[in-house]
């Protein structure tokens, strides 16, 4: 039987769709409960990455998933293994997982040659979340760099949906060369129906390239912030995170109002393997979301 559902149907989608309640505790899911759920569709995205639309097939179990943005899944591969992946979808819409992933070796090489139909494992979600509650009312600055873009993806999500809550949204994106950009197709909408202040730069320009050239850290030459005022959210590669995060605090912007989202290798996704700690600290419970203030007293986090 042909379960697929296409992820843009509308009609459907509109059905699953639910505000997003930060006080909601939604770690208390029984994650250890594994959702049977199927690779529904898969958008390829550039030459190592694809977007992958998961749907968990029980409908009650569906109706029970939310997630906060921030939080990831262990998604399982029958066969050939489990891995942490964080979720790039619509916070607002309840047991339909967008992923974004990198092909880097063996499970994720067996999902890129995947076919829709596929079925897949879900635990989850776990971890901690970007507080976008508390940053109702102010300035908010959404960096990525290359990949980092799939995590912040969800943050956008809630920003976009819920834009008059927000101030001024900057969207500062930077990646290795124009090949390399994530979501392209989204960028107009988050121009021009939301508002968004998107800026996008490549270090490796090609021959169609009209736009920024150089390190992400240049983008911010050109904005005006209130430091008083604004929330930032960085997620990428961890070189990145202390050049932008040093380039925020001379700003003004303080530490504790800057969050960061830091990735380890990980097993249980519950603190109990002890596979991702740095230090004390279980980055799958007390992460991957921290903020830069707890980063820096974290020995080598970043
Ligand atoms: C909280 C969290 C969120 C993540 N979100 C995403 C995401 O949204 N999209 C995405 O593509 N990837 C994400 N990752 C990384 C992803 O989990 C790894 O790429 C994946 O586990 C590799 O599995 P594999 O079997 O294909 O590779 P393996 O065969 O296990 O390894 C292949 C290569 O990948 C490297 N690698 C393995 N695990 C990790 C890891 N955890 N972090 C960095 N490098 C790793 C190895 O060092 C090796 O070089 C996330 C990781 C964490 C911890
Ligand atoms: S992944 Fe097992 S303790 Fe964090």
């Amino acid at each position: 039987m042909n379960t697929t559902i296409h992820p843009f149907d509308i009609e459907k989608l509109a059905d699953m769709r639910a505000p997003v309640d930060f006080n909601q505790r939604n770690r208390l899911m029984p994650v250890e409960k594994n959702f049977k759920a199927q690779i529904a569709h898969i958008t390829p995205l550039t030459d190592r990455e694809k977007l992958f639309h998961i749907r968990i097939l029980d409908a009650a179990e569906r109706q029970r998933f939310t997630f906060l943005p921030g939080q990831f899944v262990m998604l399982e591969v029958p066969g050939f293994g489990e891995i942490p992946v964080s979720i790039a979808g619509d916070p607002s819409i309840r047991g339909y997982i967008e992923l974004c992933i990198r092909k880097a070796g063996t499970v994720t090489g067996v999902l890129h040659s995947a076919q829709p139909g596929a079925r897949v494992g879900i635990r989850g979600p776990f971890g901690t979340h970007f507080p976008m509650d508390q940053m109702v009312g102010s300035d908010v600055l959404l960096i990525a760099g290359g990949l980092g873009l799939a995590p912040l993806r969800a943050p956008i999500f809630h920003v976009t949906q819920n834009r008059p809550d927000y101030r001024n949204v900057h969207i500062l994106y930077g990646t290795a060369d124009p090949g390399q950009l994530l979501f392209d197709f989204e960028y107009k909408q988050w121009e021009r129906i939301y508002g968004c202040d998107l800026r996008i730069i490549v270090e490796r320009p090609d021959d169609g390239w009209t736009g920024q050239v150089g390190l992400i850290t240049k983008l911010f030459d050109a904005i005006d912030v209130d430091p008083d005022d604004t929330y930032a959210i960085v997620c990428g590669p961890p070189v990145m995170f202390k050049f932008i995060c040093n380039r925020l605090s001379d700003m003004g912007v303080p530490m504790h109002r800057i969050y960061v989202s830091l990735e380890r290798r990980m097993h249980c996704g519950m603190g109990k393997c002890c596979r991702c700690n740095i230090g004390s600290t279980y980055t799958c419970i007390g992460g991957p979301v921290f903020d830069y203030w707890t980063v820096m007293n974290l020995k080598e986090s970043i």
